[in-house]
């Protein structure tokens, strides 16, 4: 098992590097967008479809029977029991704006349980990995959730979906939650917000409506790192919620979310 998981991670490790560079150097001047998905702002920028296609291609050559899920199209069963769950680009609106937070984030799952998570950003300078059961790492230093505040001193992140009726539903959460909390940031990146949580620099982090491509290396970062993670209802982390946050403010935020509704459109 080690032996495995040491090799995904270094798979994992690589072709979020070479991603990441390409992303990074080869920004194009006048980038813009390549086609919408699920609304006018739901973006897709030409670069997306590169970083995909050259993580599925590394993907291929080096673990050719894995499966794999990515958030432009990349959808296969494989034969070894291994799945990749990537995201070539979260964060993608910052991308376009020539903004800083946005990541290449790769995950890999064994038996349905992610076991290697790999969140590159290279417009912070920062590549964050975790192994199940080996900690959570930036770089070579390890990380540890900050010890929780009681939630009135807390700093909570959050992000909206890309359907109208959605961010309705959202902002009147965030509208509920705001005076209860120290404040609530908005990155623009669930995978960031994630290890954010585990580096300690937000203390929890919630949203309705994110994809596995979005949370997977994210969720396993934080978690490594302490934190606990769970969706609705003693559910695991899932579209309809996905919540994390150091262990007290866990416990206070995941019912007070419950309690908004933060989890229906
Ligand atoms: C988005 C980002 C954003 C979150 C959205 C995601 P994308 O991912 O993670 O922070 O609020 O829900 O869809 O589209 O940039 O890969």
């Amino acid at each position: 098992e080690t032996g495995l998981y040491t090799e995904l991670l270094d798979v994992a490790l690589e072709a979020a590097r070479r991603a990441g560079a390409l992303l990074h150097e080869e920004r194009p001047e006048g980038l813009g967008v390549a086609a919408t998905k699920t609304s006018p702002i739901d973006v897709v920028t030409e670069m997306d479809l590169a970083s995909e296609k050259l993580i599925t291609a590394y993907l291929a050559e080096f673990r050719p029977e894995d499966g794999l899920l990515g958030e432009e199209g990349a959808n296969s069963e494989g034969s070894s029991g291994v799945r990749w769950v990537v995201d070539p680009i979260d964060g993608t609106v910052n991308y376009l704006y020539g903004r800083q937070d946005w990541a290449v984030s790769i995950a890999a799952e064994t038996a349905g349980e992610t076991v290697v998570g790999v969140v590159a950003a290279p417009a912070r300078g920062h590549v964050y990995h975790a192994v199940r059961g080996a900690g959570a790492w930036l770089g070579g230093e390890r990380l540890r959730c900050r010890p929780a505040p009681p939630l009135a001193e807390s700093l909570i992140g959050t992000g909206f979906g890309y359907v109208r009726e959605r961010r309705e539903a959202q902002a009147e959460v965030v509208a509920r939650l705001l005076p209860q909390v120290r404040d609530i940031r908005r990155s623009g990146s669930a995978a960031l917000d994630l290890c954010d949580v585990a580096a300690g620099r937000l203390d929890g982090y919630y949203e309705r409506g994110t994809h596995a491509w979005d949370y997977a290396a994210g969720e396993l970062i934080a978690r490594e790192a302490g934190a606990l993670t769970g969706g609705r209802a003693g559910r695991p982390v899932g579209p309809d919620l996905a919540v994390a946050a150091s262990p007290g403010v866990f416990d206070e935020l995941q019912p007070l979310l419950e309690a908004l509704g933060a989890w229906h459109d």
